[in-house]
């Protein structure tokens, strides 16, 4: 894939987040980066149906590596629309909108395009609200409470407002209308693993044993409720 790279400075008052390093660098283009096609299963290992998925709460699961968390969501309506949207870097890209029989079930990683907050299994300052949000008052948003960035997973997971320069970068689902199945083919929008790996390398070592981050899942991607992955969700 062609990789650009981007610098982005942290402001002052931003330096006192807990994400290191300060520097931002988003190294991959808009353009989708095909992975694995996986398919999305439950704990049990069955595939999770698109009908089936509740739209009061998120799900989550990792993809394309075996440390990157995304969210999956039933908005309870249609996403349907192809939203122009841009990166932080500048690139431009369609947003594909929502699959399943109602287009409402998308994905998003779960990285925050400012500075890279995730969800942890004690903490995740980074939500999906079902209910209204503080900031940006009204549900059916995602918020990282580090620095108060907000996004519309309606839309792409644009910036409705906050310091994120980008949208969260999306992911790629397929859905098999005959079974009902949900696969999630590749990611799309500006990437952040690099600096996502460089910034957790000792934690997300811990959490997996070393060099395990990296590792590309195949064949299938569990899916989780988002409140059984994470102790407390913060929302604001
Ligand atoms: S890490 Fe700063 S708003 Fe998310």
């Amino acid at each position: 894939m062609d990789r650009r790279s981007f610098i982005k400075i942290c402001s002052a008052a931003a330096a006192t987040s807990s994400v290191a390093p300060c520097l931002i660098r988003q190294t991959q283009a808009a353009e989708l980066a095909t992975f694995e096609r996986v398919k999305l299963v439950d704990a049990q290992g069955l595939p999770i149906k698109a009908s089936k998925l509740s739209s009061s709460s998120a799900y989550l699961f990792n993809y394309p590596y075996a440390s990157t968390p995304n969210f999956l969501i039933n908005l309870g309506k249609p996403a349907d629309h192809a939203d122009q949207l841009t990166d932080a870097n500048g690139n431009a890209y369609a947003w594909r909108g929502g699959v399943g029989a109602d287009k409402s079930i998308v994905a998003y990683s779960a990285i925050c395009a400012h500075q890279l907050s995730y969800p942890s299994k004690d903490v995740s300052l980074i939500t999906y609200n079902t209910g209204k949000s503080q900031m940006a008052g009204r549900a059916g948003v995602i918020t990282c409470c580090s620095h108060n960035s907000v996004y519309d997973p309606a839309h792409g997971a644009k910036v409705l407002s906050g310091p994120a320069a980008g949208p969260l970068s999306a992911v790629a689902l397929e859905y098999d209308a005959a079974s009902d199945e949900i696969y999630a083919t590749g990611v799309y929008g500006g990437l952040l693993f690099d600096d996502f790996f460089k910034a957790y390398k000792s934690q997300l070592n811990a959490e997996l044993g070393a060099g395990k981050a990296k590792e590309i899942v195949t064949a299938t991607a569990q899916v989780v409720p988002f409140g059984d992955y994470t102790k407390t969700a913060i929302q604001c």
